[in-house]
């Protein structure tokens, strides 16, 4: 066979193991039609890899993924490891891979599908069709942080006690490179760009604002304009079809991609791409986070999991028909009526007769579907 990707597949924990799990069985179906072939190998990271070997990210899972084409993340986490100390929960292990395989670009793309009807809780939504470029290896996220005992007061007496910290931190040259991402996204769409950031009050706002004007000349055809992220999220849920690619930080980024997933119906249905230079390996994982709650009663949606390998064929491995199959896959599924539980509680779209689905059977319908 002509093409082969080394994939590395991270099920994680909570409901990573299943939906990671529909993202792999859709992968090997779409690519038996359309003549590629994944070689896929499995490591551990995440809450299950602290019960295996004492650390989030084994550095051989690192290794790994920075030696293959793509990985392909489910999610990490749980209340068993919430007591661990910080930089050692799970969550250190998602850090970890974006640090360390440096994807500084996370593209959380949100569009509201027709064949979900009114799924959104919105009562007008509109078209909502936008891209969210979140800077992924940069800010709060990555700055400075910190506690200590104070000796301090406030100014009633009151002792300040422990005091912890953390810091926004951005260079000129990590606010530049996802800036211009963002302007590429937007030529390649409706060419509009909205910086989202808090320039009347932070430092590293203004600095982002200073370097989009100054890149904006490169880009004339792009109208660029900018919204603090407080006005922003009233924005997303008064007018969220006039959004197209909002660029923003790290922090911000990651509140904003949870709102615009539930105003389009479900978290669980938003993939990404966390993306570093050409040529470098990618990961693709749902925004989704771990759901201990639901957790191995396949409950979960798979979609955005599903939609994750979608991203990586198309925006990655250059797999164009096939992540073009997978869409309409989705798509056709979801007409047809089925639902998991968290996208049946609102209307019933296009389908004639909606049926609930367990993870597998969204799964299996997926797969049946792929042409
Ligand atoms: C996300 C998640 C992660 C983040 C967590 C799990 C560290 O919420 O990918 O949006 O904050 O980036
Ligand atoms: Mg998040």
């Amino acid at each position: 066979m002509g093409r082969t990707y080394n994939i590395v597949s991270i099920p994680g924990d909570g409901i990573g193991p299943e939906t990671n799990g529909a993202a792999v069985r859709v992968l090997e179906a779409v690519s038996e039609k359309y003549g590629f072939e994944p070689r896929i190998t499995e490591y551990k990271a995440g809450g299950c890899a602290i019960d295996a070997y004492g650390v989030p990210l084994p550095g051989e899972t690192l290794q790994a993924c920075l030696d293959s084409d793509a990985v392909l993340l489910g999610a990490v986490g749980g209340p068993r490891w919430d007591m661990i100390e910080a930089e050692r929960r799970p969550e250190q292990a998602i850090l970890g891979l974006r640090k360390g395989m440096h994807l500084y670009a996370n593209l959380r793309p949100a569009t509201l599908m027709k064949e979900l009807g009114d799924v959104s809780p919105l009562k007008n939504p509109g078209n909502i069709d936008l891209l969210i470029v979140r800077e992924l290896t940069g800010g709060i996220y990555f700055g400075k942080q910190g506690a200590y005992k104070s000796t301090e007061k406030l100014f009633d007496g009151t002792r300040k006690g422990t005091v912890a910290f953390d810091t926004e931190t951005y260079s000129e040259a990590e606010i530049e490179r996802i800036i211009r991402r963002g302007f590429e996204f937007a030529l390649k769409r409706s060419k509009k760009l909205t910086l989202v950031d808090k320039a009347n009050v932070l430092s590293t706002s203004r600095l982002w604002r200073q370097i989009a004007r100054t890149l904006s000349e490169e880009y004339p055809e792009v109208a660029l304009d900018f919204l603090y992220v407080d006005n922003c999220s009233m924005q997303l849920v008064s007018r969220p079809a006039s959004f197209d690619v909002i660029v923003t930080s790290n922090m911000f980024g990651d509140i904003l991609s949870d709102l615009a997933g539930q105003i389009t119906g479900s978290v669980g249905l938003l993939p990404s791409a966390s993306l570093g230079n050409p040529g470098m390996p990618g990961l693709f994982e749902p925004i989704h986070g771990s759901a201990p709650d639901i957790a191995g009663q396949n409950k979960a949606n798979p979609i955005a999991s599903i939609l994750s390998v979608q991203l990586m064929l198309k925006l990655h491995l250059g797999e164009k028909d096939a992540a073009d199959s997978i869409l309409e896959a989705v798509r056709k599924t979801l007409a047809d009526g089925a639902r998991t539980p968290d996208i049946a509680v609102h209307g019933d779209g296009d389908a004639k007769k909606i049926t609930l689905v367990t993870t597998e059977e969204m799964t299996d319908r997926i797969v049946a579907n792929l042409e």
